[in-house]
Protein backbone atom coordinates (compact mmCIF):
# COMPACT_ATOMS: atom_id res chain seq x y z
CA UNK A 1 0.00 0.00 0.00
CA UNK A 2 1.66 3.13 -0.97
CA UNK A 3 2.31 5.51 1.62
CA UNK A 4 3.24 8.41 -0.99
CA UNK A 5 0.01 9.25 -2.53
CA UNK A 6 -1.76 12.49 -1.56
CA UNK A 7 -5.02 10.89 -0.01
CA UNK A 8 -7.94 13.02 -0.56
CA UNK A 9 -9.66 11.74 2.74
CA UNK A 10 -9.23 13.24 6.16
CA UNK A 11 -7.82 11.66 9.59
CA UNK A 12 -8.98 12.75 12.97
CA UNK A 13 -7.54 11.52 15.98
CA UNK A 14 -9.17 11.36 19.85
CA UNK A 15 -6.81 11.37 22.71
CA UNK A 16 -7.60 12.09 26.27
CA UNK A 17 -7.41 9.86 29.85
CA UNK A 18 -9.03 6.59 30.16
CA UNK A 19 -13.19 7.83 30.80
CA UNK A 20 -12.59 10.78 28.79
CA UNK A 21 -15.78 10.38 26.48
CA UNK A 22 -13.75 9.32 23.61
CA UNK A 23 -15.32 6.56 22.22
CA UNK A 24 -18.84 8.48 22.66
CA UNK A 25 -17.71 11.44 20.92
CA UNK A 26 -16.53 9.07 18.26
CA UNK A 27 -19.41 7.85 17.87
CA UNK A 28 -21.29 11.33 17.60
CA UNK A 29 -19.04 12.68 14.73
CA UNK A 30 -19.31 9.96 12.82
CA UNK A 31 -23.35 10.37 13.21
CA UNK A 32 -22.75 13.57 11.85
CA UNK A 33 -20.47 13.62 9.32
CA UNK A 34 -22.21 10.49 8.03
CA UNK A 35 -25.25 12.71 7.46
CA UNK A 36 -23.47 15.38 5.81
CA UNK A 37 -22.87 12.53 3.22
CA UNK A 38 -19.29 11.33 4.62
CA UNK A 39 -17.64 7.98 4.25
CA UNK A 40 -16.69 7.29 7.87
CA UNK A 41 -14.43 4.56 9.17
CA UNK A 42 -14.51 4.34 12.73
CA UNK A 43 -10.77 2.73 14.29
CA UNK A 44 -9.17 2.32 17.72
CA UNK A 45 -5.52 2.18 19.07
CA UNK A 46 -4.07 -0.32 19.99
CA UNK A 47 -6.20 -2.75 17.91
CA UNK A 48 -7.88 -2.02 14.55
CA UNK A 49 -6.55 -4.59 12.77
CA UNK A 50 -6.18 -8.62 13.63
CA UNK A 51 -2.42 -8.29 14.44
CA UNK A 52 -3.22 -5.33 16.28
CA UNK A 53 -5.71 -6.78 18.57
CA UNK A 54 -3.51 -9.75 19.50
CA UNK A 55 -1.01 -7.09 20.14
CA UNK A 56 -3.56 -4.94 22.66
CA UNK A 57 -4.15 -8.35 24.37
CA UNK A 58 -0.21 -8.90 25.23
CA UNK A 59 -0.06 -5.12 26.46
CA UNK A 60 -3.19 -4.89 28.78
CA UNK A 61 -3.99 -8.42 29.54
CA UNK A 62 -0.94 -10.63 29.59
CA UNK A 63 -0.86 -12.26 33.48
CA UNK A 64 3.58 -11.33 33.07
CA UNK A 65 2.14 -7.91 32.12
CA UNK A 66 3.86 -6.41 35.44
CA UNK A 67 7.36 -7.33 33.79
CA UNK A 68 6.56 -5.80 30.88
CA UNK A 69 9.40 -2.73 30.15
CA UNK A 70 8.42 0.22 29.34
CA UNK A 71 10.66 0.23 26.02
CA UNK A 72 8.68 -3.20 24.87
CA UNK A 73 5.86 -1.07 25.54
CA UNK A 74 5.93 1.92 23.19
CA UNK A 75 7.52 -0.36 20.60
CA UNK A 76 4.51 -2.92 21.04
CA UNK A 77 2.09 0.22 20.64
CA UNK A 78 3.58 1.36 17.86
CA UNK A 79 3.82 -2.02 16.30
CA UNK A 80 -0.13 -2.44 16.35
CA UNK A 81 0.12 1.45 15.16
CA UNK A 82 2.26 0.48 12.14
CA UNK A 83 -0.38 -2.24 10.82
CA UNK A 84 -3.25 -0.44 11.31
CA UNK A 85 -1.97 2.21 9.40
CA UNK A 86 -0.73 -0.03 6.24
CA UNK A 87 -3.73 -2.21 6.60
CA UNK A 88 -6.74 0.00 7.59
CA UNK A 89 -6.04 4.30 7.89
CA UNK A 90 -4.09 4.25 4.20
CA UNK A 91 -6.44 2.72 2.47
CA UNK A 92 -9.41 4.50 3.69
CA UNK A 93 -7.74 7.99 3.11
CA UNK A 94 -6.47 6.92 -0.33
CA UNK A 95 -10.37 5.98 -1.20
CA UNK A 96 -11.09 9.46 0.01
CA UNK A 97 -12.68 8.70 3.32
CA UNK A 98 -12.66 10.24 6.99
CA UNK A 99 -11.14 7.98 9.31
CA UNK A 100 -12.20 8.22 13.39
CA UNK A 101 -9.21 6.82 15.44
CA UNK A 102 -9.82 6.55 18.95
CA UNK A 103 -5.90 7.37 20.02
CA UNK A 104 -2.67 7.45 17.37
CA UNK A 105 0.81 8.75 17.77
CA UNK A 106 0.14 11.30 20.55
CA UNK A 107 -0.70 8.46 23.03
CA UNK A 108 2.75 7.22 22.87
CA UNK A 109 4.08 10.68 22.96
CA UNK A 110 2.18 11.11 26.37
CA UNK A 111 2.11 7.86 28.14
CA UNK A 112 5.10 6.16 27.27
CA UNK A 113 7.09 9.46 26.70
CA UNK A 114 5.83 11.37 29.45
CA UNK A 115 3.87 9.28 32.15
CA UNK A 116 6.21 6.81 31.42
CA UNK A 117 9.33 9.18 31.13
CA UNK A 118 11.03 7.22 28.22
CA UNK A 119 12.96 10.28 26.09
CA UNK A 120 11.19 12.74 23.91
CA UNK A 121 13.57 11.54 20.95
CA UNK A 122 13.32 8.06 20.34
CA UNK A 123 9.72 8.08 21.04
CA UNK A 124 9.30 10.82 18.18
CA UNK A 125 11.31 8.55 15.88
CA UNK A 126 9.88 5.47 16.97
CA UNK A 127 6.25 6.92 16.25
CA UNK A 128 7.20 8.59 12.60
CA UNK A 129 8.89 5.49 11.65
CA UNK A 130 5.15 3.49 12.98
CA UNK A 131 3.26 6.25 10.82
CA UNK A 132 5.16 6.87 7.32
CA UNK A 133 3.51 10.15 6.33
CA UNK A 134 0.35 9.55 7.50
CA UNK A 135 -0.52 12.43 10.19
CA UNK A 136 -3.82 13.10 11.71
CA UNK A 137 -5.33 16.44 10.18
CA UNK A 138 -7.21 16.92 13.62
CA UNK A 139 -6.62 15.93 16.97
CA UNK A 140 -9.27 16.20 19.69
CA UNK A 141 -8.25 15.77 23.37
CA UNK A 142 -10.73 15.88 25.59
CA UNK A 143 -9.87 17.06 28.83
CA UNK A 144 -11.45 15.62 32.33
CA UNK A 145 -9.37 16.27 35.94
CA UNK A 146 -7.85 13.11 36.77
CA UNK A 147 -10.23 12.31 39.68
CA UNK A 148 -13.50 12.33 37.48
CA UNK A 149 -11.19 10.11 35.00
CA UNK A 150 -10.81 7.64 37.46
CA UNK A 151 -14.31 7.78 38.80
CA UNK A 152 -15.63 7.34 35.49
CA UNK A 153 -13.30 4.30 34.91
CA UNK A 154 -14.29 2.81 37.81
CA UNK A 155 -18.24 3.24 37.11
CA UNK A 156 -18.06 1.66 33.68
CA UNK A 157 -15.99 -1.75 34.10
CA UNK A 158 -17.14 -4.83 36.12
CA UNK A 159 -14.52 -6.53 34.96
CA UNK A 160 -10.88 -6.40 36.66
CA UNK A 161 -9.20 -3.05 35.62
CA UNK A 162 -6.02 -3.67 32.68
CA UNK A 163 -2.50 -3.65 33.19
CA UNK A 164 -2.82 0.08 32.35
CA UNK A 165 -5.92 0.97 34.27
CA UNK A 166 -4.17 -0.21 37.46
CA UNK A 167 -1.72 2.86 37.44
CA UNK A 168 -1.73 5.04 40.12
CA UNK A 169 -3.09 8.67 40.45
CA UNK A 170 0.39 10.20 39.52
CA UNK A 171 0.34 8.42 36.42
CA UNK A 172 -2.56 9.69 35.31
CA UNK A 173 -1.61 13.59 36.10
CA UNK A 174 1.18 13.22 33.77
CA UNK A 175 -1.26 11.72 31.02
CA UNK A 176 -3.17 14.95 31.55
CA UNK A 177 -0.50 16.94 31.96
CA UNK A 178 0.85 15.42 29.02
CA UNK A 179 -2.43 16.30 26.76
CA UNK A 180 -2.43 19.78 28.16
CA UNK A 181 1.12 20.21 26.93
CA UNK A 182 0.50 18.77 23.30
CA UNK A 183 -2.50 20.82 22.80
CA UNK A 184 -0.53 23.93 23.87
CA UNK A 185 2.50 23.91 21.75
CA UNK A 186 0.54 22.47 18.19
CA UNK A 187 -2.61 24.38 18.29
CA UNK A 188 -2.45 24.00 14.43
CA UNK A 189 -3.63 20.04 14.77
CA UNK A 190 -4.52 20.05 18.40
CA UNK A 191 -8.08 20.93 19.47
CA UNK A 192 -8.60 20.55 23.31
CA UNK A 193 -12.10 20.42 24.58
CA UNK A 194 -14.05 20.17 28.20
CA UNK A 195 -14.94 16.93 28.84
CA UNK A 196 -16.47 17.53 32.55
CA UNK A 197 -20.14 19.32 30.41
CA UNK A 198 -22.46 16.58 28.94
CA UNK A 199 -21.78 14.57 26.01
CA UNK A 200 -24.18 16.84 23.82
CA UNK A 201 -22.46 20.02 24.67
CA UNK A 202 -18.78 18.38 24.01
CA UNK A 203 -20.24 16.85 20.67
CA UNK A 204 -21.24 20.16 19.52
CA UNK A 205 -17.82 22.05 20.32
CA UNK A 206 -16.07 19.26 18.50
CA UNK A 207 -18.05 19.32 15.70
CA UNK A 208 -18.23 23.36 15.34
CA UNK A 209 -14.12 23.28 15.46
CA UNK A 210 -13.90 20.36 12.79
CA UNK A 211 -16.24 22.33 9.97
CA UNK A 212 -13.68 25.07 10.60
CA UNK A 213 -10.50 22.86 10.69
CA UNK A 214 -11.49 20.77 7.86
CA UNK A 215 -14.05 22.97 5.72
P1 LIG B 1 -7.96 2.32 25.56
O1 LIG B 1 -8.37 1.58 26.78
O2 LIG B 1 -8.27 3.78 25.60
O3 LIG B 1 -8.37 1.67 24.31
O4 LIG B 1 -6.34 2.31 25.52
C1 LIG B 1 -5.61 1.27 26.01
C2 LIG B 1 -4.54 1.77 26.92
O5 LIG B 1 -3.30 1.87 26.21
C3 LIG B 1 -4.75 3.13 27.56
O6 LIG B 1 -4.36 3.03 28.93
C4 LIG B 1 -3.78 4.03 26.86
C5 LIG B 1 -2.67 3.12 26.49
N1 LIG B 1 -1.87 3.51 25.32
C6 LIG B 1 -0.53 3.85 25.52
O7 LIG B 1 -0.04 3.84 26.64
N2 LIG B 1 0.21 4.18 24.42
C7 LIG B 1 -0.28 4.16 23.15
O8 LIG B 1 0.44 4.47 22.20
C8 LIG B 1 -1.67 3.80 22.97
C9 LIG B 1 -2.26 3.78 21.61
C10 LIG B 1 -2.42 3.48 24.08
Amino acid sequence: MPLHQKPTGKLISFEGSEGSGKSTQISLLAAHLQKTGKDVVSTREPGGTEIGEQIRNIIVHNSKGDEMCAETELLLFAAARAQLVREVIAPALLAGKYVLSDRFLDSSTVYQGIARKLAADPVAQINRFAVGNVMPDVTVVIDVPTEVSLTRLKQRTTDLPDRMERENIDFYNHVREGYLLLAKNMPERVILVDGTRTPAQVAQTIWEHVQVRLG
